[in-house]
């Protein structure tokens, strides 16, 4: 294997356009995303103008506004304005959908064991409502190629599966799963699928429809540096009259795109203000974001492999990654319990002013490193010491 090298940056001291605190070594940029300043800047002039004539612009101005975010969005990502509507995010997204399909008894909702745990939750309030069946089928790690994915998901759908609920980049594990592939499979066995995208929009090329998903969900506030609060929800035409937001509202029974343009009164600032953060992320360059982002994701999965020797969970050169590597915790922190996970973040924050999330995955410890541009080689190197220090 190959020894790769962390990018260059793309300019320097690009930290100093975000928000973040600078004292703060940040890798965590999964979880919630972080506010550029021009894009912060952009939001608070958007509610200094909503405040300033409110009724003028919820009421009347509202869809005309919306559309302009929506065909900034849907133009990046291939979407048809009229086949995606805004949710607060892809917990949202994903209730939408799982909620307003009708399942009979014995029918079967099928995730795999990398799901994020609220969508797990979503689904088996969904599956035991309709005395439906709730089924995960096992990826064991390590994962040896994206071809060994699609074979253990398509082999484990059967006769009953109405719906698959399948990852883009899963949250624990940080893999970005073949989606395309998987879907291709179910729709010649006639299930559909929806696709959590929450964390593909900004971190991969996407291109939403080309999929072949009849649901696709994701979130503009992790890597599209838009503001929080930002998700959509993609709808294939042939589905759109049966998918309703989880807020029923003014225009229920009016078609998809009128009830989820109105979900009742909402702070409207932060999807107008999302082109925003699209224009900064343009001007930089996706292509080198994504390139860059890549590129150290899959030097930090390297070189924590090496230097805590521990097994890789997926292929070495990185080739089922995006910006982001969970790494298997050397020595006793590889099986701590969740508590002690819980606390071992704090301490990383607290103590050595490292922000890293610490996942549990199969009764094992691991942390998922993120790379965002502003993030620099030393910063997985200062992980890799204090993490050393703290396994002895
Ligand atoms: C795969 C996956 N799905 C859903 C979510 C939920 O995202 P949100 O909290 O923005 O709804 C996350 C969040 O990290 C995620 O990783």
């Amino acid at each position: 294997m190959n020894s790769i090298n962390p990018p260059e940056a793309l300019r320097p001291n690009l930290k100093a356009e975000w928000l973040l605190s600078d004292k703060i070594t940040f890798l965590n940029h999964g979880s919630f995303g972080a506010l550029p300043r021009c894009v912060f800047d952009d939001q608070t002039e958007w509610r200094r103008r909503i405040e300033l004539d409110p009724v003028e612009i919820i009421s009347r101005r509202r869809l005309a506004l919306q559309d302009q975010s929506k065909n900034a969005i849907g133009s990046w990502l291939n979407m048809r304005p009229d086949d995606f509507g805004f949710v607060v995010n892809a917990t949202d997204g994903i209730n939408a959908v799982v909620r307003s399909l009708r399942f009979a008894r014995g029918d079967e909702l099928v995730t795999t064991t990398h799901v994020y745990n609220a969508v797990r939750k979503a689904m088996r309030f969904v599956a035991e409502r309709s005395d439906a069946v709730y089924r995960e089928i096992d990826v064991q790690l390590p994962v040896e190629s994206p071809g060994r994915v699609v074979d253990l998901v398509t082999r484990g759908l059967t006769d009953r599966t109405r719906l698959l609920v399948i990852d883009h980049i899963t949250s624990p594990t940080a893999l970005v799963f073949p989606v395309k592939e998987i879907t291709a499979e179910c729709t010649r066995r006639g299930i559909e699928v929806l696709v959590d995208g929450a964390h593909a929009p900004g971190m991969l090329p996407l291109d939403v429809p080309s999929i072949g998903a009849t649901y696709y969900t994701g979130n503009l506030h992790k890597w599209a540096s838009a503001p929080k609060g930002t998700g959509f929800l993609w709808v294939h035409p042939k589905r759109q009259n049966d998918i309703h937001p989880l807020i029923v509202s003014h225009h229920y029974g009016e078609g998809f795109l009128p009830e989820f343009g109105w979900q009742g009164t909402r702070d409207l600032a932060a999807w107008l203000s999302a082109p925003r953060g699209l224009k900064f992320m343009a001007e930089l360059g996706w292509d080198r974001i994504m390139r860059h982002n890549h590129q150290m994701a899959a030097w930090v999965q390297q070189m924590l492999c090496e230097r805590w020797k521990v097994e890789a969970i997926s292929p070495l050169d990185g080739r089922m990654l995006g910006s982001m590597a969970t790494v298997r915790l050397p020595g006793r922190l590889g099986s701590m319990t969740e508590p002690e996970a819980m606390s071992l973040q704090q301490r990383l924050h607290t103590d050595f002013k490292l922000e890293v999330p610490i996942m549990q995955w199969g009764g094992l410890c691991f942390v998922r490193p993120c790379c965002q541009v502003y993030n620099r080689p030393e910063d997985y190197l200062r992980l890799a010491e204090v993490v050393t220090s703290l396994a002895h």
